[in-house]
This record gives C-alpha cells, sequence and structure tokens, in this order.
C-alpha cells in the first residue's frame, strides 16, 4: 500500500511534521542535550530512556529498541496502519492525501460492501435455506452455540453453483469475482467458490469482512476452503478472531494463537475471548507486528506431534525479529491427539489457562530447543549450543531483550557473560567441529569487531545525511567488492538529489525494503564522531574506500595477461600504479 503514495508526498509530509511536536502531544518530553526524552510509551521504566531527535526526526529507545519516524509512531502508539497513520499526519499539518493513494480505498469500498452482503446472505441462508438445518444440526453437534455463531457472524452457503448470481444481479457478477466469491469459467461463465459449506467470515482489524474460510459438513475434502487473495484480503495479514477478541477485552492482555476457526470459536464460547487463528498458514512476522500491536504478549499454542514442532519452529524463526523487549512469546504443546477445541470442551477454561499459564517462553523453548541437539555434559557440546544459537540471536533486534537471551545463554552455558558477548559478536567459529560460516568474510575487515568502511560510512551518512554533498560522483565505487557497496552508492545519490531529507526521511524510503531494518540499526547506534569531526571522518573514509578500489583494480588489471588489455586499461592502470606511489 505504501507504495500508492507517492514518495514525494512522503517527503513533503514528514519535513512539515517536527516528531517532537507529534510525540510530545501524548507523552510529555523533556529537552536534554541535543535530543528530547521521556519514559518509554512502548515498556515499563522509571528512568527515561526513550530519546526523541529533532535533528534525525527519529524516535529510540535504548531499553527496548523501539524505534521509528513520525510515521512509524503513530502506527505503534495509536496502533494505525502506514495509511491510516500518513492520513492522521496530514491531517495534522493541514496536507492532502493526494487521491491516488486514497482511491485504493475508495476503489475498495463497494467491494467491502459488496462481501458483507454476501456475509448477511449466508447467515439468512442458514436459517432460511431447506438445508440449513442441516448445518444447524452440524453445529449443534460440535457443541456451537446460537449466540457465538451470531457473534462470528456463522453462515451456510447453499449447494448449488450459481446462488450467489441469482441472488445478486449481473452488475454484481464482476465484483464478486474480485472478492473471490465467484470464479470465472473457461468459457467466460462464472460459479459460485463456496457451495454447501459452513461459512466463517473473516474479519479485519477494523470488523470488515475481507473473506470466508467455509467447511465442508462431512468428511469430504477439502476440509476447509479458503478465500483466495484478493484486493480485500492477505492470508499473511490476516487473523481470524483478532476483531472479535477486541471487541470482547478492553485491554487484551494476551493473544493465544490456535490453528484452526473452530478452535477460535469454541474457546471464544468458552470465555477464552483471546484466540486468533493464521489461515492455514505460518504465523508470518506480519502477523506477529498486528498482533504486537494489540498486546505484549502472544502464546503460541501448537499440536504435541511432530508436525506441531515443525510448526513451532517455524514460528520462532519469525516471531525473533519482532522480540523488541517487552514483548514476550511463548510456546505452549497441547496433549497428541488434542486441538484447543476439543480441549477446552473436555477440561473447560481454568484447566486449559493453567496449560496457557505454564507454557514456556521464547527463551526457554529456543535453548532447550538447540539443547536437544548437543551433548550439553562437555564443553564441547555447550560451544556448540553457541554455534546454534549464533543466527537465532542475530535475528533479535538490539535491545534488552536480546541482552538478556545472552545472558540467559551465558548462565547455561557456563561462559562468561563477556566473552559469549565477544564471540557472539565476531564472525570467528567457537569450535573446530562447527560448520564454518560459508559466506566469505569481507575484505578489509580483519580486525574483527570493527566495522567495515562501507558500515562506517553508512552509518555517518545515515545519522548526518549532508555528508552525501563531499562524495561527488558515487558511481566510481560502483566495482568495488566490499558488501554493501550498492546500498551506500544509493544513499549517496538519493541524497545528492534530495539533500534536505532527514535521518527520518531517508529510512521511510526503505520501509518496504529488507534493508530497512539493517540501516534502522545503524542509525541507533550511539554516534561514536563528535560532530565536528563527521566531515573529516567521512572524508577518510571515502578516501579509504577509494584505496581499497584502487588496490583491487590494480590486482585485477595485473592478474590480467598484458596482450589483452586494451589501450584504455593500459593508461588505467600506468595512471592507478603512479597515483598509488604518489601518496
Ligand atoms: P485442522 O485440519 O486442524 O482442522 O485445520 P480443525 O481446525 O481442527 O477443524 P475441525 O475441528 O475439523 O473443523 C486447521 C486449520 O487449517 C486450515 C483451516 O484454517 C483450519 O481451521 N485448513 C485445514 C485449510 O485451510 N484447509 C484444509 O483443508 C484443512
Ligand atoms: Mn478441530
Amino acid at each position: 500500500m505504501a507504495g500508492k503514495i507517492p514518495q514525494q508526498f512522503i517527503d513533503e509530509l514528514l519535513a512539515r511534521v517536527d516528531i517532537v511536536d507529534l510525540i510530545d502531544t501524548s507523552v510529555p518530553l523533556k529537552k536534554t542535550g541535543r535530543n528530547h526524552s521521556a519514559c518509554c510509551p512502548f515498556h515499563d521504566e522509571k528512568t527515561p530512556s526513550f530519546t526523541v531527535s529533532q535533528d534525525k526526526q527519529f524516535y529510540h529507545c535504548f531499553g527496548c529498541g523501539a524505534h521509528g519516524t513520525a510515521i512509524g509512531f503513530l502506527m505503534e502508539y495509536e496502533r494505525l496502519d502506514f495509511l491510516d497513520a500518513v492520513r492522521d499526519l496530514a491531517a495534522h499539518v493541514g496536507m492532502e492525501v493526494p487521491h491516488s493513494a486514497s482511491s485504493a480505498q475508495n476503489d475498495s469500498k463497494p467491494l467491502y460492501e459488496l462481501i458483507q452482503q454476501v456475509a448477511n446472505f449466508y447467515r439468512q441462508q442458514l436459517k432460511e435455506h431447506p438445508k440449513g438445518n442441516q448445518a444447524i444440526d452440524y453445529l449443534k453437534a460440535r457443541s456451537l452455540s446460537g449466540d457465538t455463531a451470531a457473534e462470528f457472524g456463522v453462515g451456510y452457503a447453499p449447494p448449488g453453483w450459481d446462488t450467489l448470481q441469482k441472488y445478486f444481479s449481473n452488475d454484481s457478477i464482476q465484483p464478486l469475482t474480485a472478492t473471490g466469491m465467484l470464479i470465472k469459467k473457461d468459457n467466460g461463465g462464472h460459479y459460485d467458490r463456496f457451495r454447501e459449506r459452513i461459512m466463517f467470515p473473516i474479519r479485519d482489524s477494523r470488523g470488515r469482512v475481507i473473506g470466508f474460510g467455509g467447511r465442508v459438513l462431512g468428511d469430504d475434502t477439502p476440509k476447509y476452503l479458503n478465500s483466495p487473495e484478493t484486493p480485500l484480503f492477505h492470508k499473511g495479514r490476516a487473523l481470524y478472531g483478532l476483531f472479535e477478541a477486541r471487541q470482547a477485552n478492553r485491554d487484551i492482555q494476551r493473544l493465544l494463537i490456535v490453528e484452526g476457526y473452530m478452535d477460535v470459536v469454541m474457546l471464544a464460547q468458552h470465555g477464552i475471548r483471546y484466540a486468533v487463528a493464521t489461515l492455514g498458514t505460518a504465523t508470518t512476522v506480519e502477523h506477529l507486528e498486528l498482533m504486537f500491536r494489540t498486546t505484549s504478549e502472544v502464546v503460541f499454542c501448537f499440536d504435541g506431534d511432530r508436525a506441531g514442532r515443525e510448526a513451532a519452529n517455524r514460528a520462532l524463526e519469525n516471531t525473533l525479529p519482532a522480540m523488541q523487549a517487552g514483548r514476550q512469546a511463548r510456546f505452549l504443546f497441547l496433549p497428541d491427539g488434542e486441538d484447543p477445541d476439543s480441549l477446552v470442551q473436555k477440561e473447560g477454561k481454568v484447566a486449559l489457562e493453567a496449560r496457557i499459564d505454564t507454557a514456556a517462553p521464547l527463551s526457554t523453548y529456543l535453548y532447550e530447543h538447540l539443547a536437544k541437539q548437543v551433548d550439553m555434559s562437555n564443553i564441547d557440546g555447550q560451544a556448540r549450543l553457541v554455534e546454534l544459537a549464533r543466527p537465532h540471536l542475530k535475528k533479535l533486534p538490539t535491545g534488552v531483550f536480546k541482552h538478556m537471551m545472552v545472558t540467559r545463554l551465558a548462565e547455561i552455558t557456563r561462559m562468561e557473560e563477556r566473552t559469549l558477548s565477544h564471540l557472539l559478536g565476531s564472525n570467528e567459529p567457537m569450535t573446530t567441529s562447527a560448520p564454518r560460516p560459508s559466506k566469505q568474510r569481507p575484505r578489509g575487515n580483519k580486525q574483527g569487531k570493527q566495522p567495515s568502511l562501507v558500515r562506517q560510512a553508512i552509518t555517518l551518512l545515515l545519522n548526518t545525511p549532508a555528508l552525501a554533498q563531499l562524495e561527488a560522483e558515487p558511481q566510481r565505487f560502483a566495482s568495488l567488492n566490499a558488501p554493501g557497496i550498492t546500498l551506500l552508492i544509493e544513499l549517496l545519490e538519493m541524497l545528492r538529489t534530495s539533500p534536505h531529507l532527514t535521518t527520518g526521511a531517508v529510512l521511510e524510503r526503505w520501509r518496504e525494503r529488507e534493508e530497512g531494518r539493517y540501516l534502522a540499526k545503524l542509525v541507533q547506534q550511539e554516534n561514536l564522531v563528535d560532530n565536528e569531526h563527521q566531515e573529516q571522518e567521512f572524508r577518510d573514509l571515502l578516501q579509504q574506500l577509494y584505496r581499497q578500489y584502487r588496490t583491487q583494480r590494480i590486482e585485477f588489471l595485473c592478474n590480467k595477461p598484458t596482450s589483452e588489455h586494451s589501450n584504455a586499461e593500459k593508461l588505467e592502470l600506468q595512471r592507478l600504479l603512479k597515483e598509488k606511489s604518489g601518496i
């Protein structure tokens, strides 16, 4: 969606908004030196570690690692999605969001209305269709109460291939197809996707129906049919039951992530009104961000079998990047052969909640899971555990939680924490038996902890974008063989064309890109270079990079047989060698 708003508009918006004013209205800030600070609104604390930089138009909490731009703050603090945050901010400074951006929503409006009408129709069919009785009997056999069915809007799609076409007008065929309710045939005709199924409407966090899950009444396959990806429905972002959970609780203490529609519904019926389900997919990072905007604790609930363990490991991988301090994730395994639906009916709310209370915290789950793969009774095994943990720890955002995870690992392996952090920070394998990292270590970074030249340059540039003006010809580094060099060149070129971008505005341009996370990390690092010395430092870095380039180029040209040198290459080599000896 972000792509729909022109970049220029976002730049302009961020140029007009002052992040200090914006945050100050919800979290009163105090000026402390160059920055403003407060107790962090995203985690509990007594001494302020939340800082807002006016220069950078960026906030950052040293305690929990929360960080972002003015747009990011609204998204986190007000729990808005990107588009709504931009709208709010625009309204705040009296700007109008360009038409193309809001039209995505306006275009979808008839679709939302239409799919809601479909949901109403299915609900009505449950009561009125001659075969609706069978559906009601089925639901009764599964002990679903009428109230719960009504709360979740459960309905019935009758048998027949053209039920919706008969009910809606011809004008609706195209939009019904767009919402996935009709399927287009090769001959141009259409037929109903859902036939003779119990229908569970899937709602977005505002309560709008975006799609359906439909269950067969018997043992046919597929047991569940879900809406396809449509302009309204994105599986990777939708959480079944989240809206209902929010409606039922003013403040959600925790969310329980279960597998199925019936699990969510039956748990709600038994008073566990905080369950959500992903829709036949693994939990994505987007799901987690959505959940953590609503609550600070998520508990994954898995089957006890092997499939459940595998699902847990996938969930773990996607959870790590979301683990800022103040957020908790726990893992619960159910007895074999049970699911939350069956279990809550069998043992009731209290017993099931007692299980939930005992769910393993992420740290316990992760280290126990890894410890199973090594022999912890000897030093080699312990060292191997550190190796196994490293890639997981790497995924954690910098902050208190990560620190605590390292502390815990130090306890488990009986290592000194400082030694361990040092080992984790370096690329050296810790045991001979451990596989060597497959990636070659970057050249020019042999000192171990010292960040590479490129990384230092990017860090400086992000913190003080004006430094870009010191490099007139970023492309001269294009053939330099160093990790991250294309990112540095892109940044330099961008800042040369748009010299007034703040740090926040730069990061906003990377919102949808993977490197965005990496860039944000660099911004949060303490600035080690004094402001007065930044310019000199940056010039030095550029020069070192150039020398690195020159050395590589000379090596390349020298390795090529002289007979194959073009005239231009001959001249270049002469020039480079002369230049090198001259300095
Ligand atoms: P399960 O097969 O575990 O079913 O699928 P369940 O939730 O226990 O269903 P009941 O109790 O038999 O009604 C879990 C979830 O996986 C997705 C659905 O989201 C389902 O709720 N699923 C399952 C599908 O999308 N398609 C299928 O054919 C089966
Ligand atoms: Mn089930």
